[in-house]
């Protein structure tokens, strides 16, 4: 998992609009990681409120890729238990293509969703992506559904960029192995803001998420965290 975060622990605004706080590095850093994964996955407010295409970013990244034996263009996979993402989100609309440095021929957009979205909202989806596949009758079962993309698209390391209820739910699927965390020096403040980890979060201190710090870099007024499971 790859997020940054504000001195007050914050991924966004009250009203979720702005969520590039961090610098140019910590940009690059994101390509970086992407450069090492072979799909990168996000929820579906992400993907509805921002302007994001999960793509590979310019040629320099690309390489890297192709130098590591991965393909030119990670596999894109955004969750939306009730269907409810928006078919015309900027990633569908062959964004991809026409941002700078970005790829010509995309990789394919994977939606995972659950019964729960109905017939109606899933033909809609069926219309943008690459493929929706549906898991489970309420909520997509993460565990079932990382297995099947890497049975399926031979994904071995996958990135999730939140946002903060897709995070609470790969951290209680126990689903993440490394979390990448950058540090901001600004204060969003508001008690709604999202975080790195919302939705229903763990119920004990017991049963939390206990984690090891790995590395720790500054780069001017940011740190870049690394931190692994502690179990
Ligand atoms: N600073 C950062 O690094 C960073 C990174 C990413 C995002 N963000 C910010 O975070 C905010 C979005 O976070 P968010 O928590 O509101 O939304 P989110 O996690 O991006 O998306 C939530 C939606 O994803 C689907 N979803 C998530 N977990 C699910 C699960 N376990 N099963 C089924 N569906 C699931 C649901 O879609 P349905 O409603 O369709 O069921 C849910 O409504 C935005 O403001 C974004 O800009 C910041």
């Amino acid at each position: 998992m790859n997020m940054s975060m504000t001195a007050d622990g914050k991924i966004a605004t009250t009203n979720r609009v702005i969520s590039s706080f961090s610098s140019k590095r910590d940009h690059n850093h994101l390509l970086s990681l992407r450069a090492t994964a072979d799909a990168v996955m996000c929820g579906a407010r992400t993907v509805d409120l921002n302007k994001v295409n999960l793509g590979p970013g310019g040629p320099k990244y690309r390489k890297l890729r192709l130098k590591r034996g991965l393909v030119e263009s990670n596999l894109r996979i955004i969750v939306s238990g009730s269907g409810t993402l928006d078919p015309n989100a900027h990633i569908f609309r062959n964004a991809a293509a026409s941002d700078k440095g970005a790829v010509k021929n995309p990789s394919p957009i994977i939606i995972l969703t659950s019964a729960r979205a109905g017939k109606a909202r899933i033909a809609k989806l069926r219309a943008v992506a690459n493929e929706v596949k549906v898991f489970g009758k309420k909520r997509p079962d993460l565990r079932a559904a990382l297995k099947w993309l890497h049975q399926k698209w031979n994904v071995r390391r996958l990135i999730c960029e939140g946002g903060g209820e897709l995070n609470d739910a790969m951290f209680r699927a126990g689903l993440v192995d490394e979390l990448y965390l950058t540090l901001c020096p600004r204060i969003i403040g508001g008690s709604k803001a999202p975080t790195i980890a919302d939705g229903l979060g763990f119920p004990k201190l017991a049963k939390a998420e206990q984690l090891k710090l790995k590395t720790l870099k500054q780069s001017k007024n940011e740190l870049f965290l690394t931190y692994t499971r502690d179990r």
